[in-house]
């Protein structure tokens, strides 16, 4: 599925779905889609803009399924990412619970939720408490703060493919690629890991990005080159494109980005790429 296309069903399933500003996570009914993984990857995007501006910070107990409870939501799915992702491990929101906002005194304010939080590439989901503190804009630190509590989340153990991805990468510093996913939707099988990676590497972005007014999701990776092992870590450059759903927005980020099963993911570098004018691809 190409990005406009992707956008002309983002506002189809507005306007045919629930006027309230929900957000259905289980309702979108896209199994045409050929890949079943990525189809889940996309389902976060499947909001209006206009929905998700929602200018007056409600207090209390919130709509699971509104826009307040799923942006701050959504801030708890990057952080679980920059803490246990990896080329075999992503992790998106699967269902909020319940939720609650309230303004904490000199700080921000707090969200409460109850949330459930799905592991892509296995497929399995756990239940967790979260707490997310988005700073007030005059503190010099902008990035959501976030606690979490779930139960079983690290259970799933991917050192054994992950040993033998980095076994097979480490000598060979010459992978390069782009578009992942293509224009049909479709991530090579031998592309898949680095893929995720892309994906895990993109929520510390995201992660740190985040306010009250924003729900970002990674819309694809431009292009990836594999530089020279370092200090035993896998290192890759990363064009990726990220779609902010309030604004609108497609932003481009180059990303260093290093990776080794005992040492994960980390993000070296991030920058934000001036603009998209000669992005390929009408904008909505
Ligand atoms: C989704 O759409 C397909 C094809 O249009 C249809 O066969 C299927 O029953 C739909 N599923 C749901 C859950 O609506
Ligand atoms: C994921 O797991 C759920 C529950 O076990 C199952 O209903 C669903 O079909 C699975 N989805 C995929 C894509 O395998
Ligand atoms: C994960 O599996 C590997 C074998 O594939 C094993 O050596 C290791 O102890 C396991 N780790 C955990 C935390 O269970
Ligand atoms: C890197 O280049 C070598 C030699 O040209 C080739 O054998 C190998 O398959 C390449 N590896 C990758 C990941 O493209
Ligand atoms: C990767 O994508 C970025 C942004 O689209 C572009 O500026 C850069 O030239 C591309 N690099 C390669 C190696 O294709």
């Amino acid at each position: 599925m190409s990005l406009w296309l992707l956008f002309a069903v983002a506002l189809l399933t507005g306007v045919t779905g629930s006027p309230s500003g929900t957000v259905p996570p289980d309702d979108s009914n896209m199994t045409a889609h050929p890949n079943s993984v990525l189809e889940n990857f996309w389902k976060p995007t499947i909001v209006v803009a206009e929905e998700a501006k929602e200018e007056v910070m409600e207090t209390g107990e919130l709509n699971p399924s509104h826009y307040p409870a799923q942006r701050a939501a959504k801030v708890v799915e990057h952080y679980v990412n920059t803490r246990h992702g990896s080329p075999y491990k992503v992790f998106a929101v699967k269902k909020v619970f319940s939720a609650n906002a309230e303004e904490v005194p000199d700080s921000g304010r707090k969200y409460q939720l109850e949330l459930s939080i799905q592991e892509m590439v296995h497929n399995t989901t756990v239940a967790c408490a979260a707490e997310v503190l988005f700073p007030r804009q005059e503190e010099s630190e902008h990035s959501p703060q976030v606690q979490l509590s779930c139960e079983e989340i690290l259970k799933i153990n991917t050192s054994a493919q992950e040993e033998s991805l980095y076994q097979q990468y480490k000598l060979n510093h010459n992978l390069s690629t782009q578009n992942l996913p293509d224009s049909n939707g479709h991530v090579e099988e031998d592309q898949e890991p680095f893929w995720h990676l892309g994906r895990v590497a993109s929520s510390f972005i995201m992660l740190a990005e985040s306010s009250e007014n924003t729900l970002y999701n990674m819309a694809q990776v431009a292009n990836l080159t594999q530089m020279a092992t370092e200090n035993n870590q896998l290192k890759f450059d990363y064009h990726v494109l990220l779609h902010d759903m309030v604004s609108q927005e497609i932003i481009p980020w180059k990303l260093v980005v290093t990776w080794s099963p005992s040492a994960g993911v980390k993000v070296q570098k991030m920058e934000k790429s001036p603009n998209c004018r000669h992005c390929n691809y009408p904008k909505p």
